[in-house]
């Protein structure tokens, strides 16, 4: 079967990591490059395939198999719809949009005419949380009682300076670049969740976006959590900074960036370290772990998302995050928002 040809729109941090994981695949080419900016021009030189400015102009010119959206949050939407009336599949980065009334707009236009979305929470494809949500469902953990999470790092000055200046502006804070992320996991491992509340600070950064939030869950089942969000602390608890899925950050073994705690055992994600109780019936805080890791054959999740997406274009799969699935993870976001601007508890409205 020929190559499926997939034209990445948007050159950054991101975008980047697309072109070369589509390099890789050998299901898939770079079919073009589009990005207004000066230096997506050296890129695409080096690629070997045309740079347009804009998407329409590569839609018309290029007609692509399937699209990457890998622009700022703003323009998922617009995009998006772009892809969506042209008939071209559509692998949109996370958050799916930047407020929840453009993602319910999207959604609405892609259910419309069964248009191929997927939303790139790349995460979903880690073995690493493969393996967590098995064990979970297994019930190797017994109940569900909660989960205590944390994305603490420090995201360098020049991360919001200069062209990056859009990361400072509402729509573009840690808790739609990020958050966005841990609620994929957090639904993933845990389950729905129903109510939120929260308090954010930007005393650290002053950008009009939160720079920390604290978080608490309320599970459809009952189960509840806790989580720490923080992009100027000084720490390496996070997925990023403990998973060993991307190069680019150094790793911590001993450090976690969840707990999942059971009536009968926890698991701290993403080492899969496990402390379970050897004998149930006499289990107490007075009584031993036993202790162990469970095995997990690693994989990268951005090289798995482009074999499926690869997979959608071709009308072999559905999406695995659709985009009503995305949606959800911004309700829940939205939620989180609202939460910490009024106080209280917020109900997330269900999928
Ligand atoms: N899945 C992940 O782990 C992950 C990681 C980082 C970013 N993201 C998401 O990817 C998106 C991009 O983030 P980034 O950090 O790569 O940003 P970035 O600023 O590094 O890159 C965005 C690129 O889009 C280009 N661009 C701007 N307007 C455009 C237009 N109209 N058409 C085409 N290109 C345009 C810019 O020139 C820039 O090169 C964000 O939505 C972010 O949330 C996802």
């Amino acid at each position: 079967m020929n190559e499926a040809r997939i034209a990445v729109v948007g050159a950054g941090q991101i975008g980047r990591r697309h072109i070369e994981e589509i390099s890789k695949n050998p299901g898939a080419t770079i079919s073009a490059i589009v990005d207004p900016m000066q230096g997506a021009a050296a890129l695409a030189r080096r690629v070997g395939r045309p740079l347009y400015d804009t998407l329409e102009a590569c839609i018309t010119a290029d007609r692509p198999d399937g699209v990457v959206l890998a622009t700022p949050n703003r323009l998922h939407v617009p995009q998006g719809l772009a892809c969506i009336a042209a008939g071209i599949p559509v692998l949109i980065e996370k958050p799916l949009a930047h407020d929840l009334d453009e993602g319910e707009r999207l959604v609405a236009a892609a259910e419309k005419v069964g248009a191929r979305v997927l939303v790139g929470h790349h995460r979903l494809y880690s073995p690493l949380l493969r393996r967590t949500v098995e064990a979970v469902r297994a019930g190797i953990l017994g109940r569900i009682v909660g989960v205590i999470g944390s994305a603490v790092f420090y995201k360098p000055d020049a991360y919001f300076d200069g062209p990056n200046t859009w990361r400072r502006e509402p729509g573009a804070g840690p808790l739609l670049i990020n958050m966005i992320h841990e609620i994929g996991n957090l639904r993933a491992m845990v389950g729905e969740i129903a109510a939120v509340q929260a308090v954010a600070s930007n005393a650290v950064r002053g950008f009009p976006i939160e720079d920390t939030v604290a978080v608490t869950l309320r599970f459809v089942d009952g189960a509840l959590g806790t989580f720490l969000l923080s992009d100027t602390a000084a720490s390496a608890r996070s997925w990023e900074q403990t998973s060993r899925e991307n190069d680019a950050y150094p790793t911590y073994p001993d450090e976690d960036a969840y707990t999942i705690l059971g009536t009968e055992g926890s698991l701290a994600v993403p080492s899969l370290r496990l402390k379970r109780y050897a004998k149930l019936e006499s289990r107490s805080w007075f009584e031993p772990f036993a202790c162990d890791t469970l095995p997990v054959e690693r994989a990268d999740p951005l090289a798995e998302q482009i074999t499926h997406f690869v997979a959608v274009i071709r009308g072999e799969a559905t999406p695995l995050v659709s985009a009503r699935d995305g949606l959800q993870n911004l309700r829940v976001v939205d939620a989180i928002m609202r939460a910490a601007r009024a106080g209280g508890t917020v109900e997330v409205p269900a999928g």
